[in-house]
């Protein structure tokens, strides 16, 4: 068995793992990831594309923010459609002038991998294997496969990065977690398109029919969405289905602005909330997706997996260069404070916007009521305004 040391073991190649790899690397602090599966197949996976100025602030903090600043597109609005008509968020107006930039999780996670190429620094893609050992002592390593032949990394802490499927969690004892959960009844029928968005900035709309989302990748590529039962298969959906349900969940003229064309990637997923508590297990952390999980209504998954990396990121430079094991400690509390907003906001949109099989019509009045509201009142507009853009870390 070859045996090598560094620092951060950091297990999982997302955007967790890729990102905290930087910022570590502009530390002085030595990293190695370790990824169990291709680069390819990291970037062609089909994930949200809304980035919070935090988020955006830490790529370029990680040095590779300048493809999503000339490339993403600025949003100061987002509209939510009810009541047969469009209803504008001034974000910028009820934030003091905050904004989302619309980039693909995809095209992010490319800029972090050819960053961190350019340095130079080690990734171990297709690493079988994978697993963590002796975390609750002060020597923790990890062991993998790779060719047929077994590696060992000593390190001084290991970062499991490796989101909600990965090794990492499922490798502490259970009775030193605790896990919070709720499943939703419905998922997200999603498409990706080669057409213009059918507009400006994005549309969550609510209609008895079920929720839809019209979002974009750029202005040549549209991301839409719409709410189906959750034993669906893609097969299910055409694409002549598929745009004539999204077009009958949209206000007329909105529907009739609708550019279709044939799906370039077509996916349904299946929503849910979840904690793990606490983040951090002796010399073991968990940052992203390996966490926690949110519904995507809100586009919080890639931004809560950004704060965290903030929060360890800091920790391990002060554990690294300041020898503040203290700072260690406080991972977890900091982190989870920012995620439980943020996964009561996910839930709170989603609950709102949502059919629910055992709503009925009552249920539907609640929304629209709670729409008229948000969209009627400065307080309730600022409150989805403030969280939409992302809470402060
Ligand atoms: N060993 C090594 N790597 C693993 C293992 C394992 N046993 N299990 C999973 N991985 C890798 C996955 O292949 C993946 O590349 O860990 C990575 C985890 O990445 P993500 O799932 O993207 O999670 P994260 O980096 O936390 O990013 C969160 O991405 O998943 C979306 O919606 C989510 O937008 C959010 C963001
Ligand atoms: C997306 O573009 O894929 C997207 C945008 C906003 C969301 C979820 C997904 O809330």
């Amino acid at each position: 068995m070859t045996t090598t040391r560094t620092q951060v073991c950091i297990i999982g190649a997302g955007p967790a793992g890729l990102l905290l790899g930087q910022l570590l690397h502009k530390a002085g602090i030595e990293a190695v990831i370790l990824e169990r599966r291709s680069a390819e197949y990291v970037l062609s996976r089909i994930r949200a594309g809304v980035l919070e100025e935090g988020t955006v602030g830490l790529l370029d903090r990680a040095g590779c923010g300048a493809r999503a600043h000339a490339e993403g597109l600025r949003h100061e609005g987002v509209n939510l459609s009810f009541d047969g008509r469009l209803h504008r968020i001034d974000l910028a107006a009820a934030t003091g002038g905050k904004s989302v930039l619309v980039y693909g999780q995809t095209e992010a996670t490319k800029d972090l991998m050819d960053a961190r190429a350019a340095e130079g620094l080690v990734t171990h893609y297709e690493a079988e294997e994978v697993e963590p050992h002796d975390f609750d002592t002060d020597r923790p390593f990890v062991t993998f496969a790779q060719g047929g032949a077994t590696q060992r990394i000593d390190c001084d802490v290991i970062a499991g990065c490796d989101g909600y499927h990965g090794v990492s969690r499922p490798s502490v004892p259970d009775d030193a977690i605790r896990t919070y959960e709720r499943v939703y009844p419905f998922g997200w029928m999603g498409i990706l398109a080669d057409v213009p968005p059918v507009e400006e900035e994005l549309i969550y709309a609510n209609h008895e029919r079920g929720f839809a989302l019209c979002s974009m990748r750029s202005r040549a590529r549209s991301r839409y969405y719409v709410q189906c039962p959750l034993d669906d298969k893609v097969e299910d959906w055409s694409d002549d289905r598929f745009w004539d349900e999204l077009r009958r969940r949209l206000p007329a003229a909105t529907a009739e602005a609708v550019t279709t064309g044939p799906s370039i990637e077509k996916s349904i997923a299946p929503l849910r909330s979840f904690v793990a508590e606490p983040l951090r297990f002796g010399r073991l952390f968990l940052a992203g997706d390996a966490g926690h999980i949110v519904p995507p209504t809100g586009a919080k998954g890639l931004n809560l997996a950004a704060s965290d990396v903030h929060y360890l990121a800091d920790a391990l430079t002060a554990f690294f260069l300041e020898r503040d094991a203290g700072a260690l400690e406080r991972y977890s509390e900091r982190a989870l404070a920012r995620v439980w907003k943020a996964v009561r906001f996910s839930w709170w949109f989603t609950s709102m916007m949502h059919v629910f099989p055992d709503q009925g019509a009552f249920g539907q009045k609640i929304q629209e009521a709670e729409l008229d509201y948000l969209t009627g009142s400065d307080a309730a507009t600022t409150s989805l305004a403030e969280n939409y853009v992302g809470l402060p870390y």
